[in-house]
């Protein structure tokens, strides 16, 4: 007779690791968030300190903090140092990791994007999962009463820490971006929902023939005119004002430029099936307005280049699974496409898939260049 245990798989996962990644799961974020508020990683930049001085330094609780570095030192920030002063917490001493020195970085995408997960409007939304699994629909919009653009439309200081994360995340794929495609085949790039431009001002920097359009909402657009200003050394600045041009607007609406290069980076993620061939039409009409308009460059080759995260067709242990459901909570109906997806709303929209490349080499990132060309040109 079938035991009952015989009718389930086998699974690899044991209730103890489940029970670590749930606890972890809702821990590790606030942590990372709060040691770079308490500027922990400053204070051990010149050599281990012990909790003690720790907590003298942060204002905290010499206990609490040291069972607060310890958690995070179990998954590889901080480490703590071995002695035999270890019967008293207060005398244990932490040195920083590598992970840990980079949160010193400004731009460090693991910090920004802690940040990010430890807003309250974005927390409240992923406590309400079972809203978004009931309904289908974006819990954020639910509980936060506006959806997430127009959220962060007004409310600037979560804008800010959303911009932060999402230009930390672009900065840490720039090198292998402009080492695995060659941008330079284009005339005008355009960075479509282009955030603080950091990708397309690296671009530019590295291809010093090419102009640039960076397009994303007026809110975002103004930001980032206020942070040139405020910065009087910028090499972007030199940039913007020779080679590239900053447009407000929506990409729902016909684009008020054109262009043979366009991008378009984490932005379908965050869109349903007819948003997203809204946008992609949008892209082809730009790059025929740009044929049109320069006749007398026979060999254009226009492409719309998508970078995103692929959804591997096999359930396995990529990072995009996670993220689908964090697009689900969070955005209009968005999620993480399979290339098959991809591949069908590009044909909808008038394009077909060329090329498509990895950006990483980590196992667990899916992120990759999609490189689309219009069928009819
Ligand atoms: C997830 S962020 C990605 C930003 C940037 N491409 C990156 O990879 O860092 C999505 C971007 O789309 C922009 N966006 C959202 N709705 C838009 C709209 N209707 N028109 C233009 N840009 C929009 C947002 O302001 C934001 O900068």
């Amino acid at each position: 007779m079938e035991n009952n245990k015989d009718r389930f798989q086998s699974t690899t996962a044991t209730a103890a690791t489940l029970l670590d990644l749930m606890i972890k799961g809702q821990l590790i974020s606030p942590a990372i968030s709060l040691v770079t508020k308490l500027k922990i990683t400053e204070y051990l930049k010149d050599g281990p300190k012990n909790v003690l001085q720790l907590s003298e330094k942060t204002n905290s609780n010499p206990s609490a903090l040291y069972r607060l570095l310890r958690m995070l030192s179990s998954v590889g920030i901080f480490s703590e140092i071995e002695g035999k002063d270890n019967d008293d917490e207060k005398d244990r001493q932490f040195k920083l990791t590598t992970l840990a020195y980079d949160f010193s970085d400004e731009k460090n995408m693991v910090k920004n994007m802690a940040q990010l997960l430890d807003l309250q409007s974005f927390k409240n939304a992923i406590n309400n999962l079972s809203y978004s699994i009931e309904s289908g629909k974006n819990a954020f919009q639910h509980v936060n009463d506006l959806n997430l653009f127009d959220f962060l439309q007004q409310n600037k200081d979560d804008a800010k820490v959303f911009n932060n994360a999402m230009t930390a995340m672009t900065t840490s794929q720039l090198a292998s971006l402009s080492s695995i495609y060659d941008f330079s085949q284009f005339n005008c790039l355009a960075d479509i929902g282009g955030g603080q431009g950091s990708l397309l001002l690296d671009i530019l920097n590295t291809n010093s023939k090419l102009n640039g359009i960076l397009f994303d909402l007026p809110f975002v657009i103004e930001s980032i005119q206020r942070i040139l200003n405020a910065e009087s050394e910028n090499n972007g600045k030199e940039i913007l004002s020779s080679r590239c041009r900053l447009v407000a607007g929506d990409f729902f609406k016909s684009f008020p430029f054109a262009a043979d290069g366009i991008i378009i980076k984490n932005v379908v993620l965050n869109w349903d099936d007819i948003s997203v061939m809204t946008i992609f039409k949008n892209c082809l009409q730009s790059i025929q307005t740009f044929k049109r308009e320069n006749p007398e460059k026979q060999n254009l080759k226009p492409k719309l280049i998508i970078i995103d995260i692929i959804m591997p067709e096999k359930n396995d242990t990529s990072i995009g699974s996670a993220l689908d459901i964090l697009m689900l909570i969070l955005t209009h109906s968005g999620r993480i496409r399979t290339k098959k997806e991809f591949s069908k709303i590009l044909e909808n929209s008038g394009f077909h898939i060329s090329k498509i490349k990895r950006v990483s080499t980590d196992p667990l990132n899916f992120i990759s260049i999609i490189e689309a060309i219009p069928s009819s040109i």
